[in-house]
């Protein structure tokens, strides 16, 4: 099965053709590229999303949360939404990216218009939008990639630009294409993790009170989180010869989805599985998908995460919905809500 998305005659011209700014830039990203592309891109880039690299940049991280968190303080009717969760992510890789944290807000913005990418379908107008979104941002990461080949530092685009795999570098376009693959891939799906994730408590109360009177369970719970309310509902591949699944043959040439969220409130995989129990054991979800592209950005979304909901818990003595209806956001693939309003008492 393939995930060379920009090869298709149709995807592409959606997008504005082969030739578009954003078509091209796919082109380059490690999620749209097959086999040996894909492993040369993802050895590269690997070391930057390890473990050890996600855990040493954790005081960084959790000092970006504090801020983001004061800034937003407390009371009556706070969108969890647009004060906290939209603003973690982006900070946080501007932060460790080497780019101006002051810029999140720009940053935001051509990411907002990028994610429409992996749409089933795009119109004229988010056509438009994304193919700017790409032309301006992919100039933007490659002025701020001049100044750190000038004078590399501890930061992303500098790991990106030394970084060696089988004797091979990164281009100075595939940094680019790419560092705005980690924006698109890293913002909305972690802002849906702390949204979704949050909302799960909120109507599992006594999930919220054993998580106050034990924080440490957010280590393992974060993982019942993703999976109890996936941020990513699907992925999808082109089959490139006839597979046959569960008995039926799939043409050479069809378009295959995978049903992450579905999968993850499988009964017979977990019990109970409507249920939000932080306390589950053995829980892997499927939520950053499965196989050579898992997502490479998994450890440091959870680390966000965990962060945040630690903080929430000790800063807040209690945290309640101001309503009941919750407002979701209209999209296909990607599930999360456009605001979530709660009560804050410190
Ligand atoms: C809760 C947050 C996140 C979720 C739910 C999520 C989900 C996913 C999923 C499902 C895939 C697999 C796509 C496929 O197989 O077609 C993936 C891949 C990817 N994700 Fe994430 N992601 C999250 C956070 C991040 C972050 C923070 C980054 C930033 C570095 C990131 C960057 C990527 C990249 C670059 C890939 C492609 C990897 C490859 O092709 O080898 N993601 N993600």
């Amino acid at each position: 099965m393939s995930s060379e998305y920009p090869q298709d005659p149709g995807w592409a011209e959606q997008r504005g053709g082969p030739d578009s700014p954003i078509v091209e830039a796919t082109r380059d990203w490690m999620l749209m590229r097959d086999g040996e592309a894909h492993r040369r891109l993802r050895g590269l880039a690997n070391p930057v999303f390890a473990a050890r690299a996600v855990r040493e940049t954790a005081p960084r991280i959790a000092g970006i949360v504090h801020q983001i968190m004061d800034d937003m303080g407390g009371g009556p009717d706070v969108d969890l939404i647009g004060s906290l969760a939209a603003q973690v992510p982006i900070a946080v890789f501007c932060g460790l990216g080497g780019l101006p944290v002051e810029d999140s807000d720009l940053c935001r913005k051509w990411t907002d218009a990028l994610g429409h990418v992996i749409d089933p379908a795009v119109d004229g107008t988010t056509r438009a939008a994304m193919n700017d979104a790409a032309r301006e941002f992919g100039a933007y990461i490659a002025e701020h990639l001049a100044r750190r080949r000038a004078d590399p530092r501890d930061d992303i685009l500098s790991r990106l630009l030394l970084a060696e795999f089988d004797g091979q570098k990164l281009t100075d376009d595939e940094v680019v294409a790419n560092v705005m693959m980690f924006f698109m891939g890293g913002h909305e799906t972690t802002v849906n993790l702390i949204g979704n994730g949050m909302l799960g408590l909120l109507h599992h109360p006594d999930q919220l009170r054993a998580l106050r009177a034990d924080p440490g369970l957010v280590r393992d719970g974060v993982d019942e989180l993703l999976r109890y309310d996936a941020p990513v509902q699907f992925v999808a591949r082109i089959t490139t010869d006839d597979v046959e699944i569960a008995g039926t043959t799939v043409p050479a040439g069809s378009k295959v989805m995978v049903l992450l969220g579905a999968a993850n409130r499988d009964p017979l995989r977990y019990r109970d599985p409507d249920r939000l129990d932080l306390s589950r054991k053995d829980v892997r979800p499927l939520s950053f998908g499965g196989g050579p592209h898992y997502c490479i950005g998994a450890m440091l979304a959870k680390t966000e995460a965990r962060l945040v909901f630690t903080e929430l818990v000790s800063r807040y003595r209690d945290i309640t919905l101001s309503r009941e209806d919750v407002v979701w956001r209209r999209q296909v693939n990607i599930r999360g809500l456009s605001e979530l309003r709660v009560d804050l008492v410190s």
